[in-house]
């Protein structure tokens, strides 16, 4: 750990006395204030805290990084002595106060998450090569991605802050978490203690340290960056090759989870020219025997990704890193970089459901309920095959719309384009046929599917047989997205 238990135990009573925690921060502050931190202002802030009493001391040591006299931060991070939060690297002398060494966040309604502090930061000082990653944007993708059903076993994988760990205790029985960085581990292990939480830590390459074990849930927020496989930074660089992390960690998949166990994570895959993207990734799950849906929630073009991610690094002014990084992508054909989601289940069928798509749209958080709700979805229609599909009654989803353009003639409107748009959870929108419109307008939960086709037959001059035959994968289609749900009463 940063700290020894006790001291441990000594900022978590200090944290607990001052109210250093995100409401007890808002309360203090107000939305004004408040709002102002979530924009990196902190004008407000540093108003309303002037008389540093304990929380006010916190708040501008640990949020607004300023330099604070000796005696205000020992008085707040007591029974914590400055000489052990200096030892701990939490606090670092500068000019004749004290300011933050570590950025020690409060986190959700009553936790703290202990990370490295971002390279803003400090401009000018080199990240260290184990940087331990505080909350981004991709952890909290994670976070939401997570499929939150109470199991027995929980795996983070390359669990840096802890902060996946965290969320995994509040619905796993025993959780253990991996880094290969001892530096992470000790960051880990110390947000552990802080929050009063206990779980397994071991050190080591991605599933080594787990050989043989299985879980009920895995997730995993890797070093998921695609280039040349340089490693400089072990939150970002995997040290593999091109997109290879995501491919390995497909092919680890089976033998890390239990029967019905679900493991999530988060994947760079490059797009290159004359390939099907979608196809490529699609090939990571071949053989594994799980069912997986990836989806695409972000495409970067390769100029614009080493420019992200030089600059998360503080390196972006060097152009021999930039130019190495794009020459590797021009000479392995790469014209863009996805970046999404990979949810896998352990099913145990012989058929599993390999689904790789764009899901670019905004949709309704978290996603976690949504994952979790297609492998349902996916169960429901194995479970009932191409027959009982058509047995089936079912109900458009709630609020489903239905657009369309047309374009004024001599005849009046002729419909150009009709669009089916789900205004909630995933957001689906989908252009349809007239067959696809009847199917949708006719879901009204009264006919079973078989009934409603053949009225559609009588009417269009075809045997009820053919419309079943071209109709079944369509139906099966709109389950799968939830655009019609089969009526159970
Ligand atoms: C992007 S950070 C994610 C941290 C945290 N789980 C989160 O969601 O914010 C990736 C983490 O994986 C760790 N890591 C990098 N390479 C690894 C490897 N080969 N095996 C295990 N962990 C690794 C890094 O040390 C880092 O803590």
């Amino acid at each position: 750990m940063l700290l020894s238990p006790a001291g441990v135990e000594a900022l978590r009573t200090a944290l607990a006395r001052a109210a250093y925690t995100s409401n007890g921060i808002a309360d203090r502050l107000g939305p004004q204030a408040t709002g102002g931190i979530a924009r990196n202002d902190f004008r407000a802030a540093l108003r309303a805290t002037a008389d540093l009493d304990p929380l006010a001391t916190l708040i501008r040591v640990f949020i607004c990084d300023q330099t604070e006299p000796e005696a205000a931060v020992a008085a707040a991070l007591a029974p914590l002595t400055v000489a052990e939060a200096l030892a701990g690297g939490l606090v670092e002398r500068h000019g004749d106060g004290l300011r933050a060494g570590l950025d020690l966040e409060p986190y959700a309604d009553d936790w703290w998450v202990l990370a490295d502090l971002p390279v803003s930061s400090r401009p000018g000082r080199p990240l260290h090569s184990e940087h331990v990653l505080g909350i981004g944007g991709a952890t909290q993708t994670l976070i939401g991605a997570a499929v939150r059903r109470p199991v027995e076993t929980a795996l983070d994988l390359g669990t840096g802050s802890g902060v996946q760990a965290l969320h995994l205790a509040t619905h796993a029985r025993r959780v253990t978490a991996t880094d290969v960085s001892e530096r992470a581990l000790r960051f880990a292990a110390t947000t552990a203690a802080l929050n009063g939480q206990d779980w397994e830590l071991l050190r080591g390459d991605l599933v080594a340290p787990v050989a043989g074990r299985r879980f009920d849930l895995v997730v995993s927020n890797p070093p998921f960056v695609v280039g040349p496989g340089t490693t400089t930074h072990v939150y970002r660089d995997s040290g593999r090759v091109g997109d290879a992390i995501g491919a390995e960690l497909a092919a680890a998949a089976p033998g890390l989870l239990t029967e019905g166990g679900t493991m999530q994570y988060l994947a760079n895959w490059v797009h290159v020219t004359g390939e099907d993207w979608g196809e490529r990734v699609a090939g990571w799950f071949a053989g594994t025997g799980l069912d997986a849906w990836v989806i695409q929630r972000e495409v970067a073009d390769p100029m614009a990704y080493v420019n992200l991610w030089l600059t998360d690094v503080g390196e972006a002014a060097d152009p021999h890193r930039a130019a190495a990084w794009l020459d590797w992508f021009d000479a392995h054909k790469v014209e863009a970089i996805g970046f999404g989601i990979v949810s896998l289940r352990r099913a145990g069928h012989a058929d599993p459901v390999v689904r790789v798509e764009d899901l670019r749209q905004r949709v309704e958080p978290p996603l976690g309920g949504q994952i979790a709700a297609w492998f349902d979805r996916q169960d429901w229609l194995r479970a009932h095959g191409a027959d009982g599909l058509l047995d089936a009654r079912y109900r458009a989803a709630e609020g489903l719309q239905l657009r369309q353009e047309a374009t004024m003639g001599d005849e009046g409107w002729a419909v150009d384009r009709q669009v089916l748009a789900m205004p909630h959870g995933l957001r689906w929108t989908e252009e349809i046929d007239p067959l696809v419109l009847a199917l949708v307008g006719g879901a009204d939960g009264r006919l079973p599917m078989r009934d409603q086709l053949a009225l559609l037959a009588a009417a269009h001059d075809v045997t009820p047989q053919e419309l079943a035959e071209a109709a079944g994968p369509i139906v099966a289609h709109l389950v799968e997205r939830g655009i019609v749900e089969p009526v159970t009463d």
